[in-house]
């Protein structure tokens, strides 16, 4: 028998190259693992409870939501965190996930509850000198430095801590253990083991996970499903904020985004995201448009910016930050198509400022009036927001959400919005957006006749 030592799949031959992980030479002879699998008995047993029904269920206690204060955060875990509670992190290297840890901690902590804060990563010292930076002062939040498994599981065991936070996961060593350092298999043994001490004790815990290259939590599958909740940490790249976002939640919707700025103190929840993300816009820029896009259930106006310049190449440039390439390709074949602009011999750049990234359909015909505009110079009048689909016949489609998107626009002083036709429907009698000019068009040929 032949066992990977890094993912501990079983090969009946000796292979090079596993054929689970497809690492090279990590199979290793291993002996008596014939033996070791034999045919398991199943014994039937009586369990100790008996199953419920809704009725029943009156006598089970409620979850209390654990809010931390952080608005951002509580949002972005479903309305608070839950006694129990384990949850994963993930983000790139320095993104500030251990700021966002010890200050988590800092304000559960202080609702009363004992908190661990394990650094496998750092020293006592630099843990402490950075919750000094942070201004952190609760008495029940402790700190500690370690990174053997044995260590953490008496403290999991013994401490009686309500919440355990583990910065970060891969560091964690266990002594006698015969997967690589780092491995898929390791990872595994690890996030059991913990899980399974913390599920005797009502403890919750926090795994901060570094991320692969393709920008996933590093280590295996199984990590994300065993825990509760799994969320990343992302950076605008070269930008002060950052975007928590929740993949996968047990305790509530995943909709819901934060969205914070690192200070020199820590990081502070931004709370009219809107503001920030439009406050340098020049107004009457020809290319330039604000959109409502939807994050969750909450609205944010973004600006997306297009530029069309001659090509001098043979195949025309389309280049896309924070948009789908695709989408902007379509776009511009429908305009070209239905519409006569030229554009098979433009270049064209489109952009989301800010450094976020959209992806729902509703970005479709704001960035078609931004190339529109650009294209033949003219600017969309000051105080306009757009939002709309465009399908492949040049026809605008409604989108879900316009009153909230809309309502956002009339919040942050826009006077015109230009929108899907079919939404009119959902917004005519809606007295909170009342004292905002409605465009609803249906062809992107009308996008024309508002470029002044
Ligand atoms: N003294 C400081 N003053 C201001 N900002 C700081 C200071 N020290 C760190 N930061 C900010 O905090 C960020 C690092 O945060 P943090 O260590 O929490 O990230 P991380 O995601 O835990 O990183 P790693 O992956 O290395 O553990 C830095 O990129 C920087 O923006
Ligand atoms: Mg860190």
């Amino acid at each position: 028998m032949y066992k990977c030592n890094n993912c501990g799949a079983i090969s009946i031959k000796w292979v090079g190259k596993c054929p689970e992980c497809l690492s090279y030479n990590t199979m290793g002879e291993v002996a008596g693992e014939r033996e070791s699998s034999n045919v398991i008995k199943f014994k039937r047993k009586s369990p100790d409870i008996s199953p419920v029904t809704i009725a029943d269920s009156e006598n089970l206690n409620p979850l209390n939501r654990i809010k931390t204060g952080i608005k951002e955060f509580d949002l972005s875990v479903g309305s608070g965190l839950v006694k129990g509670q384990s949850v994963l992190i993930g983000g790139e290297p320095g993104v500030g996930k251990s700021t966002l840890m010890l200050q988590i901690a800092d304000r559960v902590a202080a609702c009363g509850l004992k908190i661990l804060y394990i650094s496998t990563e750092e020293s006592l010292v630099q843990i402490i000198l950075r919750a000094k930076r942070l201004n952190l002062s609760s008495k029940t939040l402790f700190f500690q430095s370690l990174n053997e498994i044995n260590e953490i599981l008496y403290f999991i065991e013994n401490g009686g801590y309500d919440f355990i936070i583990i910065d970060s996961i891969q560091r964690i060593t266990v002594p006698g253990s015969e997967s690589a350092y780092g491995s898929v298999n390791r990872l595994r043994e690890i996030a059991h083991e913990i899980t399974s001490a913390c599920i005797k004790k009502n403890c919750g815990a926090f795994f901060v996970c570094h991320v692969n290259k393709e920008g996933g939590i590093a280590g295996p599958k199984t990590l994300e499903h065993i825990v509760d909740t799994v969320l990343y940490f992302d950076s605008g790249k070269r930008d002060s904020y950052r975007v928590l976002r929740c993949y996968k939640n047990r305790f509530g919707s995943t909709d819901e985004i934060g969205i914070y700025e690192m200070s020199e103190n820590g990081l502070k929840g931004v709370k009219n995201p809107s503001a920030y993300f439009i406050s340098e816009r020049q107004t009457d820029s020809p290319g330039s448009v604000v959109t409502a896009s939807l994050e969750g259930t909450r609205s944010m106006l973004v600006e997306v910016q297009a530029l069309v310049v001659p090509s001098y190449m043979p195949v025309p440039k389309r280049v896309c930050l924070g948009i789908d390439g695709g989408r902007i390709s379509i776009i511009a074949a429908v305009l070209e198509k239905k519409e006569g602009i030229k554009l098979s011999s433009k270049e064209i750049y489109v952009k989301i400022f800010g450094g976020i990234s959209i992806q729902e359909p509703a970005i479709d015909l704001p960035v078609a009036v931004s190339i529109v505009s650009s294209y033949m110079e003219k600017p969309l009048p000051y105080g306009f927001v757009a939002f709309g689909e465009a399908d492949l016949t040049g026809e605008v489609r409604g989108v879900k959400n316009s009153v909230v998107r809309i309502k956002e626009a009339v919040n942050m002083g826009f006077t015109d919005v230009l929108f899907p036709q079919s939404n009119l429907k959902d917004v005519k009698n809606v007295k909170s957006i009342n004292g905002i000019n409605l465009h609803p068009i249906s062809k992107l040929k009308k996008i024309i006749e508002y470029l002044t």
